[in-house]
């Protein structure tokens, strides 16, 4: 089997995606059912993390064991990577050691290098650019409560940065309608928004939430912004998700939230409570979907 690596959506064709959409609500139900299934006894996973995480460190460890493999977490304090080892040299005795990669670090060229330089499979745990694994947890979490959301109009309200860019890889891949409020300055990509005729700028939170079918928002302050945190608040204010900018979307509409949420700022204190949001299924579901992913990489497709 070929490797493949998964760095960004487009990497994938749709059909691939949909695949895994449907193989993470697999194992979702196989998580609730307690069945055990361990089709990687044997394989060893490398989890290389240059910048903080609670999602996405525990889904890939906690999925490595609950597949039967083992996982290891290189920290930047913990490799030679954090000491300036070449990722090209570090790419290459990975490769000789290990099944599978992860890796999140702020510069997606970076990502692309380790990459380029493995014989095994590297995922994409999050850069500055991108956060494709986010997404297949919140499509699957849609899809679990809506049915498919091909069609479907999304909502992004804040800062164009990595998750804005992964909504729109979505939106171009899996065909919905995406309205993206984001302040000037502050606007996604111009070449990643250019790819798609699904994404639109609009001008205000308002005009993105109406008829939307979902609603999502970031930290307005991501890793990596550091110390731009007040000048933020003050110009992402309008921008805030509360229960007065969600009723204006469509009545059954849901609200996602990749966390860590910061309340007060994004976010209203109550809004990640209310009966619209699926935040904690979303997290959840970043196991189920981090499984599929796993298991396709490094077996292909269950059932052929
Ligand atoms: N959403 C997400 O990627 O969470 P972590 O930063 O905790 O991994």
């Amino acid at each position: 089997m070929a490797k493949r690596d998964f760095l960004s959506l487009l990497d994938f064709s749709f059909e691939e995606l949909d695949y895994l959409i449907q193989r993470g609500r697999e194992f979702r139900k196989m998580h609730d059912a307690g069945e055990v299934y361990r089709p990687l006894v044997g394989k060893t996973g490398a989890l290389v993390l240059q910048m903080h995480s609670t999602r996405t460190r525990v889904a890939f460890q906690a999925g490595m064991a609950q597949m039967g493999g083992h996982a290891i977490f290189l920290g930047t304090a913990d490799s030679q990577l954090g000491r300036g080892e070449p990722i090209p040299d570090f790419a290459r005795v990975l490769s000789e050691m290990v099944d599978i990669v992860m890796i999140r670090t702020h510069d997606q060229a970076a990502i692309e290098t380790l990459a380029e330089y493995s014989t095994i499979p590297v995922i994409n745990a999050m850069s500055s650019l991108l956060h494709p694994c986010q997404l297949l947890a919140d499509i699957q979490t849609f899809e679990e409560k809506r049915g498919s959301i091909s069609g479907a109009t999304v909502a992004f309200i804040g800062d164009g940065y990595n998750m804005c860019h992964s909504y729109i890889n979505a939106a171009r891949q899996w065909g919905f309608n995406l309205k993206i409020a984001s302040p000037e300055g502050y606007l996604p990509d111009e070449g990643i928004l250019a790819s798609t005729n699904n994404a639109q700028l609009v001008e205000t939170p308002q005009e993105a939430v109406a008829q939307a079918d979902l609603v999502v928002t970031d930290v307005w302050s991501s890793m990596g912004h550091e110390g731009q945190e007040e000048n933020r608040r003050e110009i992402f204010a309008p921008y805030q998700v509360n229960e007065a900018l969600l009723d204006q979307a469509n009545g059954d509409a849901l609200f996602m939230h990749c966390l860590p949420a910061h309340r007060g700022e994004e976010v209203n204190d109550t809004i990640l409570d209310d009966a619209r949001s699926v935040v904690f299924q979303e997290a959840g579901n970043r196991l189920h979907s981090q499984k599929a992913l796993m298991e396709f990489l490094l077996l292909g497709r269950v059932g052929g």
